[in-house]
């Protein structure tokens, strides 16, 4: 027993040492820099779409608390008074920019121009666009409208192309800028009965790809975050076969990880300069793993998983 402590101490200063103390270095750096970046965020002018509810919301909390000046986008006046009201009253202690709260419909593609106008008029710039607006989908192909794919679209993919590109123009005058954009595990691989959904974050993914390409020598950065199950309320507001709410708090989503923790992750990753990160639990990184490595392989998985899908939704009928 002793012997066997003895050469564990030794295989531990042996290879722990080195391995660990290089480690808690490069740890403490890591903390230091984001502490440091952290701080230079204050009075940058961030636009956050989708910023009524769920990870928009927790997105807004932790930008205004470092100082942001926020632009908040959605639908409903009411949700983004209330979301600006509770930044205001929450975090008192941080240098006051009033959150400025923009009413839209991000599906008016053709309005984002001059909306994306009176936010340049009121603060001169915009250094960080988060597009993060978004629908789920539930459904199967064969009974879903054709309209319900196209308005899919608009939301998660036209939307944030048009926004992107309203803002882009001041982004390359001011020669930096950070563009957000908020995507899904769904974006790197499909799962049934979500086909609108994984094929609108797949062009998401692939349209900032090609962008983040183009501009990198304009100091614009994009950054594509991949997140698995978050607690909010998309599957509530998730779109059915023939373009209806949906209307059910799905149980993965509900067992999600906090928007706080997800915002949280959104903002090392943009401070840390990432170009591309999942943020989810070990299983769908595995899956994604699986689909580029071995795609037959996950065919095969998605086949079982319809099936089972199938069988329990005709027990419940
Ligand atoms: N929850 C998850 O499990 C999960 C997982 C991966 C990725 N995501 C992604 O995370 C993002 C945020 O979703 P969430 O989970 O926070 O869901 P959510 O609570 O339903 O929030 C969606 C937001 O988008 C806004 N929005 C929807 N349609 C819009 C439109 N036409 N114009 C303007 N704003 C619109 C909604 O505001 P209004 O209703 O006021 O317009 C709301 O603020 C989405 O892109 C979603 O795909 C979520
Ligand atoms: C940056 O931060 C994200 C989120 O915490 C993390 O997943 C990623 O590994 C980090 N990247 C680097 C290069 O440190």
């Amino acid at each position: 027993m002793e012997k066997m402590k003895q050469s564990a101490w030794w295989l531990f200063t042996l290879f722990g040492i080195p391995v660990t103390f290089p480690w808690l270095l490069y740890y403490l750096y890591n903390v230091m820099m984001f502490k440091r970046r952290k701080a230079l965020l204050s009075g940058k002018v961030v636009m956050i779409t989708g910023a009524s509810s769920g990870l928009g919301e927790a997105l807004a909390h932790i930008y205004y608390s470092c100082g942001c000046r926020l632009i908040l986008i959605s639908r409903r006046r009411d949700e983004l008074q209330r979301v600006k009201d509770t930044l205001m009253n929450i975090h008192y202690t941080v240098p006051t920019h009033p959150p400025v709260i923009l009413p839209l419909d991000l599906t008016e593609i053709n309005s984002l121009n001059s909306e994306v106008e009176k936010v340049l008029k009121i603060h001169g710039r915009v250094d960080i666009l988060i597009n993060n607006a978004g629908i789920s989908y539930r459904g199967e192909v064969e009974n879903t409208n054709v309209d319900v794919y196209i308005k899919v679209m608009l939301i998660n993919y036209f939307a944030q192309v048009a926004m992107t590109k309203a803002v882009l123009p001041s982004m390359m005058e001011q020669r930096s800028g950070h563009i957000i954009c908020i995507s899904s595990v769904q974006g790197k691989m499909a799962i049934p009965y979500r086909s609108a959904y994984a094929a609108s974050k797949h062009a998401l993914q692939a349209w900032s790809d090609s962008l983040r390409a183009e501009i990198s020598d304009k100091n614009i950065k994009v950054t594509v975050i991949s997140p698995g199950y978050i607690q909010t309320s998309l599957s509530l507001n998730a779109l059915t076969e023939c373009g209806q709410k949906y209307g059910v708090m799905d149980e993965a989503t509900q067992q999600g990880y906090p928007a706080e923790n997800v915002a949280e992750e959104v903002l090392k990753s943009m401070l840390n300069g990432s170009k591309d990160v999942t943020i989810s639990t070990c299983s769908p990184k595995i899956a994604i793993l699986i689909r580029t490595l071995f795609p037959s392989f996950y065919f095969w998985i998605m086949e079982v998983r319809a099936k089972k899908s199938r069988d329990s939704a005709s027990k419940k009928e």
